[in-house]
């Protein structure tokens, strides 16, 4: 290979593993070596080409952040103890109530990374999907684009597990390009989120600051009849949330006040209750050993 040709290929690399590169000269250029490393493999010759096409890259990355491997493997992969899958279940509910409601825009506000957004992607034109997180809205939108990921799950201590899915296999596939992924604040929406037939906020409100604000703004996102669909265990936590913004979990007088009567008392001047309250369970893997079980209350309300 001529030395020109060295330079360009050392200018270009970034790191090259198993070995070291023959020098190419005392300050040639800023890459160059000082001279051979006898302990390391000797590269002396590599084949370079250039081409004009495009060169196409086999998607190779895998998530390690534990967080969203914890979501993928929640929304994505196998299901434990005989749970069915969480986000499935709840958008297969909602699709089983509604009625002269149109199929064309919904929300899925906290989407994470987005298995509500992908199944109602299957019923609605089109989607919303927003969550406050960059990197969950980095990974579902990675996820869109390559149809594929890769993410890492604990087994225990530093033993871990390597695990892959596609969205074709999952039959999500074909409608991934109606789904409009981005991050934003579900308590300082854009204007533009408007004029929905449904609202989902899975396992939101008791993440929010302010959920009564939420719950009041978000009224005038939905068409006159259209559904919002609500889901929460109700762990109220005042790292989250200040605990006079709490809707329920408190004690007034000396009167248990829990969370459904607390929401229902901020919609029910715009909004009927579409069927009653249901428990919806769901299993969040931890480690091989340890599991998060919860189970999750849904309620459906119908704008008047
Ligand atoms: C408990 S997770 C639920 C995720 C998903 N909906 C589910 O049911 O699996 C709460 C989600 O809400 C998101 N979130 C928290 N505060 C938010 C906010 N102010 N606006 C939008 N999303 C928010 C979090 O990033 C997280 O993805």
């Amino acid at each position: 290979m001529m030395i020109s040709q060295c330079q360009r290929l050392m200018a270009g690399i970034i790191l090259l593993r198993g070995g070291s590169w023959v020098s190419t000269g005392n300050e040639s250029i800023a890459d160059s070596r000082y001279a051979f490393r006898r302990h390391f493999y000797q590269h002396a010759g590599f084949r370079y080409i250039e081409s004009e096409s495009e060169v196409k890259q086999e998607f190779n990355i895998y998530e390690t952040d534990d967080l969203i491997s914890q979501y993928l493997e929640f929304h994505y992969g196998a299901s434990y103890f005989d749970v069915p899958n969480f986000p499935k279940a709840c958008i297969d509910h909602v699709v089983s109530v509604l009625d002269t409601q149109k199929t064309e825009r919904a929300l899925d506000i906290g989407c994470a990374v987005g298995r509500s957004s992908y199944e109602l992607a299957r019923t609605f034109d089109h989607v919303d999907a927003v969550d406050f997180s960059t990197r969950f809205i980095r990974n579902a939108l990675q996820l869109r684009e390559h149809g594929k990921v890769r993410y890492m799950i604990p087994i225990e201590g530093e033993i871990t597990d390597l695990k892959e899915f596609n969205l074709a296999d999952l039959e999500l596939g074909d409608r991934a390009h109606n789904i409009d992924f981005t991050q934003g604040d579900a308590s300082n929406l854009r204007d533009k989120y408007t004029d929905y037939d449904l609202v989902f906020a899975g396992n939101l409100i008791d993440r929010l600051y302010d959920p009564a604000a939420f719950l009041i703004n978000i009224q005038s996102r939905l068409r006159a009849g259209g559904l919002l669909v609500l889901t929460s265990p109700y762990t109220w936590l005042e790292e989250y949330t200040d605990k006079s913004k709490w809707l329920g979990g408190i004690k007034d007088n000396g009167e248990n006040v829990m969370t459904y009567d607390g929401i229902k008392q901020i919609l029910s001047s715009s909004f009927d209750g579409v069927c009653e309250p249901i428990d919806v369970p769901f299993v969040i893997r931890e480690t091989a050993r340890k599991h998060q079980h919860t189970i999750a209350q849904m309620t459906v309300w119908k704008k008047c």
